[in-house]
């Protein structure tokens, strides 16, 4: 069953129903979720330490995939994203290196994070360090989910804008995020705003190309949700052409006023 968590700032009331368990007692069922695959009682220590001194009290067993008993947000390539309770009783997600990644750890991604979290692009980080990482949690929908559905144009119109000025800010701030050229798993949507997250392949040594991706794999690349935004916005040959030359220009001399040039081209302003 999917569940929902409708409350604003997503505090714990809302998931009365919902099994917590308490990182004060290791168990079987979180130590399996906590070094996925191959779980040992050193690794799950080290891990449930981390996560205490952190803030975190327990762990919440919620999400539509699940390790053994426990139901997790997502098993992903390299993590295990866990809903977790922090001390004042707020939600957060703890990102769990998994032991058969091929990243050797989590710390290039927590000192990014360090850098954008505290200018609003990310959601907010708690703590990180070699194997977790705990930020705030985010009641939202990741952008791919949003486009196959049947958004308003105008909030569409909205989070694009919010999520192309989030990636001038992290070009703005040096930070190359990777992969928002393929942007849909990249872009979380929610009430509270839009936030650019994943940044395990994000680097401070490479020239950003956050805006000029974003773009492109929104609205240039074949595919059928790129193709579905261009008509949805309604954009002509021509503007398409004159896009490519404006990105062209950016990626040549990046700058807000360019940047006004890109989104009035593509009409979200
Ligand atoms: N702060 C957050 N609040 C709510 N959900 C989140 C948060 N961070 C991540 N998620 C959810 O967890 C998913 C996976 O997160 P993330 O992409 O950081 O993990 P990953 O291990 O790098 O995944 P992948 O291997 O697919 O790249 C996201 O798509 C999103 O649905
Ligand atoms: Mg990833």
């Amino acid at each position: 069953m999917a569940y929902n968590i409708h409350s604003k700032e997503a505090y714990v009331d809302a998931l009365e129903e919902i099994k917590y368990i308490d990182v004060k007692e290791p168990s079987n069922t979180l130590c399996k979720a906590l070094c996925y695959p191959k779980h040992s009682i050193n690794c799950c220590m080290e891990r449930l330490n981390a996560l205490r001194e952190m803030g975190v009290v327990s762990i919440v067993s919620y999400g539509l995939k699940s390790i053994g008993e426990l139901n997790v947000l997502d098993i992903g390539y390299s993590s295990i994203i866990l809903l977790v309770v922090l001390m004042d009783g707020s939600l957060a997600v703890a990102k769990i290196l998994r032991t058969d990644s091929r990243r050797q750890n989590l710390r290039g991604e927590c000192s990014i994070l360090e850098i954008v979290s505290d200018n609003g692009i990310s959601p907010k980080l708690i703590g990180c360090n070699s194997d977790v990482i705990v930020l705030e949690y985010v009641d939202g929908t990741i952008l791919g989910k949003l486009l196959e559905g049947h958004a308003y144009l105008y909030r569409i119109k909205d989070i694009l804008k919010a999520a192309i000025y989030k990636a001038f800010l992290l070009d703005s701030l040096g930070v190359d995020h990777g992969e928002l050229s393929r942007p849909y798993k990249h872009i979380l949507v929610s009430p509270r705003g839009v936030f650019i997250i994943d940044y395990e392949s994000a680097s401070t040594r490479r020239k950003p190309s956050n805006v000029t991706s974003l773009i492109s794999g929104l609205i240039l690349r074949k595919n059928k949700l790129a193709s579905n935004l261009k008509s949805m916005l309604r954009l002509s040959y021509k503007e398409e052409y004159e896009l490519k030359s404006l990105l062209r220009e950016y990626k040549k001399k990046p700058g807000y006023d360019v940047l006004i040039e890109i989104l009035s081209c593509i009409k979200l302003l």
